[in-house]
């Protein structure tokens, strides 16, 4: 297998700066790079959201990372496949592989590995056979800081829906998790520990970008941050939920450009050198356990239609 980790994505957007604010207002920190901006989490030496200008939003790349033995594996592998591989992109150059998926998205692996994250801070529970707090109020503080600790997964909308699933992971390395149907699957890391899901697709008619994940530290944070980013007019994705697909408690914003950050914590996670058995979910019990029913929009494909 060849890909460890999710790396960062790189949007093409209108306006960097109205990018940059929204990832701001999420809890991420940005610079300024020339035309683009760099978002990066607090305290994680990483890379996590890159903003270049184009004329519409379109996801510019997806980047992951590989050790050098992976690397050389995946170079012979796309070679195989006949997978034309690319130079770098000026707007947004870097190292390592550079080629195309089935629909078109451009495609980095780089020698790299994540960076370690910060601490979340854990929360004691008072359960009714258990007082984990005795004697102590369990509110958090109104001045929390919500920081994001690390990109966690981003999701395409895919016409390609089985081609992509191949192409990811026989050739690009990464392993299937759960699927439900014909509509969406998650992808975890092929080689050592994962997310649940670092990768993934749902069907539409058209390519697109669905959303981008954030892990926050505990569910304190997501609720605190959700909450400050409808207070400041932002609109409401979907949430509070929790996931059946990786388990995880959710939250997602529509960020200006009609896609959607979702704040994530306690995701389901993959020790390494476990064989998890993907299960195909019925379509009707796969996307929460429980939650305030989806919008409509949650899986429109606005780039389909511009
Ligand atoms: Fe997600």
């Amino acid at each position: 297998m060849t890909v460890r980790s999710l790396q960062h994505v790189a949007l093409a957007v209108p306006d960097a700066a109205i990018g940059k604010k929204f990832y701001t207002d999420f809890g991420l920190e940005g610079r300024d790079d020339g035309n683009r901006a760099i978002m990066r989490c607090h305290g994680r030496d990483q890379d996590q959201v890159i903003l270049v200008e184009g004329p519409k939003k379109r996801m510019h790349h997806v980047c992951f990372g590989a050790s050098a033995k992976g690397l050389a594996a995946l170079k012979a592998r796309l070679q195989q496949n006949a997978v034309r591989l690319l130079d770098p992109p000026n707007e947004a150059p870097g190292p390592g592989l550079w080629f195309r998926d089935h629909d078109g998205l451009l495609v980095n692996v780089r020698e790299a590995e994540a960076a370690p994250w910060l601490d979340g801070q854990e929360l004691s529970f008072n359960y009714p056979h258990r007082i984990g707090r005795p004697g102590q109020p369990g509110y958090p503080p109104r001045d929390t800081q919500v920081r994001p600790r690390r990109l966690s997964h981003t999701l395409r909308f895919t016409p390609n829906f089985e081609k992509q699933i191949d192409f990811y992971t026989r050739i690009v390395g990464l392993k299937l998790s759960d699927r439900a149907q014909n509509i969406v699957a998650f992808m975890h890391s092929g080689e050592g520990p994962s997310d649940h899901h670092i990768f993934g697709f749902i069907t539409s008619d058209k390519p697109g970008y669905h959303h981008a994940s954030f892990e926050v530290g505990n569910i304190d944070e997501l609720g605190m941050g959700a909450c400050r980013l409808l207070d400041k007019g932002y609109r409401d994705g979907w949430g509070f939920g929790r996931h059946v697909i990786g388990s995880n408690f959710f939250h997602y914003i529509r960020d200006p450009w009609n896609s959607l950050a979702e704040y994530s914590c306690d995701i389901d996670h993959i020790p390494a050198g476990m064989d998890w058995k993907p299960t195909n979910y019925a379509a009707e019990d796969s996307l929460y356990v429980w939650g305030p029913k989806p919008p409509e929009d949650f899986g429109r494909n606005f780039e389909s239609e511009d």
